[in-house]
This record gives C-alpha cells, sequence and structure tokens, in this order.
C-alpha cells in the first residue's frame, strides 16, 4: 500500500498542518511530511513543524522577481526533500503551472467552502454575505484555477442564527481537519482515480473508489425537523 511523502506549503497559523502531524503520530494517516514550506518567516505553522522535528524552509516571496520563480524554488525544495504529493494547507498564493506539472495531481488543496461556491480569499464571509443555510469545506486537486481543480471530498457545515465570520470559521475548522486528514488517507490508500473529461476542454474529474466522500453536519450541526403538511 502506498504512503505518503508530503510537503505541506503554508502561509499562517497551520492548523491544518497540525492535524495532518497529529494524525500520523497517531497512526491514523500513513505519511511523512518530508519539509514544510511557508512564504511569510515566523508564523505559527513553522514553529509547529519545528515542535514536530519536521523540516521547513521560508521561502519570502516577495524576493522572487515573478510567480515561476517563486515556484521553481519551491519544487526543487520539495524534490530534494523527497516529498511527492504536496498539501496547500492555509497557503494564500495561486501555484503556476511551473509547479502543477511537476506534480501532476498530486496537488491538494483544503478550502473553506463548498466549492464551486465562494472561490477565493475569505469564504466564509461570502458564504455569510450570500445568506446561505449550509457551507462546509472542500478537499480538491489543485489546478492553476482558483480553487477550480477537481473535488475530492466535501463536509458540510450549518449556517446557525447570529453566526459571525470568526464563528462560522471555527466551526468549518473543526471540519476541514477531519476532512484533509481524511482525505489524505484515502490517497495514502491508492483510491484515488482521475477520469478526464469527456468534453473537449471540460473538467477532469476525480474520484475516490469505494468511500462515502461526501460529509453531512457532523458537528455543530442541527437535525432536519420533519417538514409537516399543511403547516
Ligand atoms: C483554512 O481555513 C483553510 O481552509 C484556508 O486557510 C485557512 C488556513 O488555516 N485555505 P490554518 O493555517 O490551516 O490554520
Amino acid at each position: 500500500m502506498p504512503s505518503l511523502d508530503l510537503g505541506v506549503l503554508i502561509s499562517g497559523r497551520g492548523s491544518n498542518l497540525q492535524a495532518i502531524l497529529d494524525a500520523i503520530a497517531a497512526g491514523r494517516l500513513d505519511a511523512r511530511v518530508r519539509l514544510v514550506i511557508s512564504n511569510r518567516p515566523g508564523v505559527e505553522g513553522l514553529a509547529r513543524a519545528e515542535r514536530a522535528g519536521i523540516p521547513t524552509r521560508v521561502l519570502p516571496h516577495q524576493e522572487f522577481t515573478d510567480r515561476d520563480g517563486f515556484d521553481a524554488a519551491a519544487v526543487a525544495a520539495l524534490r530534494e526533500a523527497g516529498a511527492t504529493w504536496v498539501v496547500l494547507a492555509g497557503f494564500m498564493r495561486l501555484l503556476t503551472t511551473t509547479f502543477l506539472d511537476a506534480f501532476p495531481h498530486r496537488v491538494v488543496n483544503i478550502h473553506p467552502s463548498l466549492l464551486p461556491s465562494f472561490p477565493g480569499v475569505d469564504a466564509q464571509q461570502q458564504a455569510l454575505d450570500h445568506g446561505v443555510r449550509i457551507t462546509g469545506c472542500t478537499v480538491h486537486l489543485v489546478d492553476a484555477g482558483t480553487d477550480t481543480g477537481p473535488i475530492l471530498a466535501q463536509a458540510a457545515v450549518p449556517v446557525l442564527e447570529g453566526d459571525d465570520r470568526d464563528a462560522l470559521a471555527a466551526r468549518i475548522l473543526v471540519q476541514e481537519h477531519a476532512l484533509l486528514v481524511r482525505a489524505l488517507s484515502w490517497l495514502a490508500e491508492g483510491r484515488l482515480q482521475i477520469a478526464p473529461s469527456a468534453a473537449p476542454g471540460g473538467r477532469a474529474r476525480a474520484t475516490i473508489a469505494g468511500v462515502d466522500t461526501a460529509l453531512g453536519f457532523a458537528q455543530g450541526g442541527r437535525a432536519p425537523e420533519p417538514v409537516g403538511e399543511g403547516a
């Protein structure tokens, strides 16, 4: 059975990185984190990696003249460290084909909405602004668009009365941690299948063989009331 040699890219807090490290330490995820790269120095995620004895690299994006330069440096560092899969765990930059072509169908992102709704920054506030009743999180493969790549798994999270951005983000984050670890464990089990689009220029589809990849209101939700007739 394959296990995953992961490179993890972060830009900040690193709680999703921590979920990965905890799952590996607990034997729930067959993977090794070979390298953590941050485009920002001094962030909490780097300290989390260091506490776990994981090698780290800081690649300040301002020091590169263009995105390709940053991406080429990241690819070189990941290859040198032995990473063959990459997780974007709160990494706040778009990647170019320089990066994506180096890890085809092997770059995974966690996003705090049910894509394709609310791609890009502050998906939780976008969900509140639109008044949706259900949002959640998505683990997907990364392509050259913003949060547009093939979806691997999703978890639903209800928007509750009185939610503000931080309350909603905190409840989604609990699901992110669980979903990301589960999705990675399916990848480690070799369950990923990619089906190219039948239509020219259409989307590839990713499926995870043999498991239910839609998680419901696992935490923080309410059971729906039955709808009475004529009410
Ligand atoms: C998460 O909400 C993730 O979905 C988004 O950025 C946030 C990162 O959180 N892409 P953390 O750094 O993993 O704590």
